[in-house]
């Protein structure tokens, strides 16, 4: 059963996002800058457009935090949508502006018509505003909170990105402990740890903005500290791998998740997929191929999973569609948009895997204060 609960609302253009995040223990210490520099790492990134430059996001706490420490209760966030002064008619919850134009073409890629067919939206802007990936900036500031929890019992999570089409990069982050991955990423423009690979990727961003198009890419988030004994194999459900990889999967634009060496297993002999196990005065494993899951149970190795993020779907030189009214073909409507957003959507990863993670810690180690979840987790999980 889910310990930690989260709901986020709120529309692109509209006044504001909320969310609340309920389940948290009491006396985990939160500082006021720790949300805000998240959302600000969630803006950084080569080839983010026009948007990013407008919000300045800052998450006001309204209840669940008082004097530094959070209470046990319900913890709400807030965080403004600046852009919302020029969209205010727009998005009038009462009544429409005189002239007002509904959205009738949908952008190929995005949730456009299927929403409209799903909730019978004439006018798309309904279907836009919630689809959009704003909303990510809400799951980065509760992430953030999540951060928090983990990083107090010595859990670290991090991101990197590792493909921008063509490009990957060679460097290798597998021993960097997470505050140093992180450091590393995030003085990257489009958070890579290899400069050679960091400049063709810039490269292959601005020829893609030159074409009028986009890209994609793939990041990889890492989880270490992590105790054995997080989620289950005895249900489907209570798989820690699958509930990590639906959580990377709703992120918008990701299409595709692995865990561990991930789809190379379907290439290897056997002997070269399974990490080894020996006995050196404790448990020691050669390898983590497995990326810190077996059988759907954290096994104490680092969590290694990567994501899949497909090219922005709302370009420049607009691709063919049709309009719901007339049926005519026009060009897809167009947004202001990223050309690229890989390295944003690796922070929102992050804020994924953190909800996830703190979720299965307090099924296995619950703890209505820090002080309780600290004890349980103490005890851990030993050798039978
Ligand atoms: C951080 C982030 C920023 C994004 N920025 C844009 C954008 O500016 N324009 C756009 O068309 N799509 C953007 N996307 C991707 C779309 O939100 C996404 O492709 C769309 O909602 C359809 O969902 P799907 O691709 O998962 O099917 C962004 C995604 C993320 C994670």
């Amino acid at each position: 059963m889910a310990r930690l609960r989260w709901l986020t609302a709120g529309e692109s253009h509209g006044p504001c996002l909320v969310g609340i995040l309920e389940g948290i223990p009491a006396g985990l210490p939160l500082r006021a800058g720790d949300i805000d520099r998240e959302l600000a790492r969630r803006k950084l990134g080569h080839g983010r457009g026009g948007r990013m430059r407008i919000e300045k996001d800052r998450a006001k706490v309204l209840s669940g935090v008082r004097h530094g420490r959070t209470t046990g209760a319900p913890i709400a966030l807030l965080i403004e949508n600046r852009d919302w002064e020029n969209w205010r008619e727009t998005m009038d919850p009462w009544e429409a502006p005189a002239g007002y134009r509904p959205v009738t073409v949908p952008r190929p890629g995005h949730a456009d018509l299927a929403g409209a067919m799903k909730y019978g939206h004439p006018d798309l802007r309904d279907v836009i505003e919630r689809a959009s990936a704003r909303e990510t900036a809400m799951r980065v500031a509760l992430g953030a909170v999540a951060k928090g929890l983990l990083s107090e019992l010595g859990i670290g999570i991090a991101s990197h990105v590792v493909r921008i089409k063509d490009v990957a990069c060679q460097v290798d982050a597998l021993g960097l402990p997470p505050e140093e991955l992180n450091a590393r990423a995030d003085r990257s423009p489009v958070r890579c740890l290899d400069p050679k690979a960091e400049a063709e990727m810039i490269a292959r961003i601005d020829e893609a903005a030159a074409r009028g198009d986009s890209v994609g890419g793939t990041f990889e988030v890492v989880a270490a500290g992590v105790p054995p004994g997080l989620g289950s194999y005895v249900h489907w459900d209570r798989r820690l791998d699958g509930r990590i990889a639906q959580a990377l999967m709703s992120i918008p634009g990701v299409k595709g998740v692995e865990i561990g060496l991930g789809f190379q297993v379907a290439e290897r002999w056997g002997s070269e997929v399974q990490d080894e196990l020996l006995w050196e005065g404790g448990i020691r494993r050669p390898t983590n191929r497995a990326g810190g899951l077996e059988g759907g149970v954290t096994n104490g190795e680092p969590i290694l999973a990567r994501a899949a993020m497909k090219p922005i779907p709302t370009l420049s030189r607009p691709l063919r569609s049709f309009d719901l009214k007339t049926h005519r073909p026009v060009p897809a409507h167009r947004e202001r948009a990223d050309v690229c957003a890989v390295p944003a959507a690796a922070v929102v990863g992050e804020a994924m895997l953190a909800l996830v993670l703190a979720d299965a810690l307090l099924e296995a180690f619950p703890g209505d204060s820090l002080a309780q979840l600290r004890e349980h987790l103490d005890k851990g999980r030993p050798l039978p």
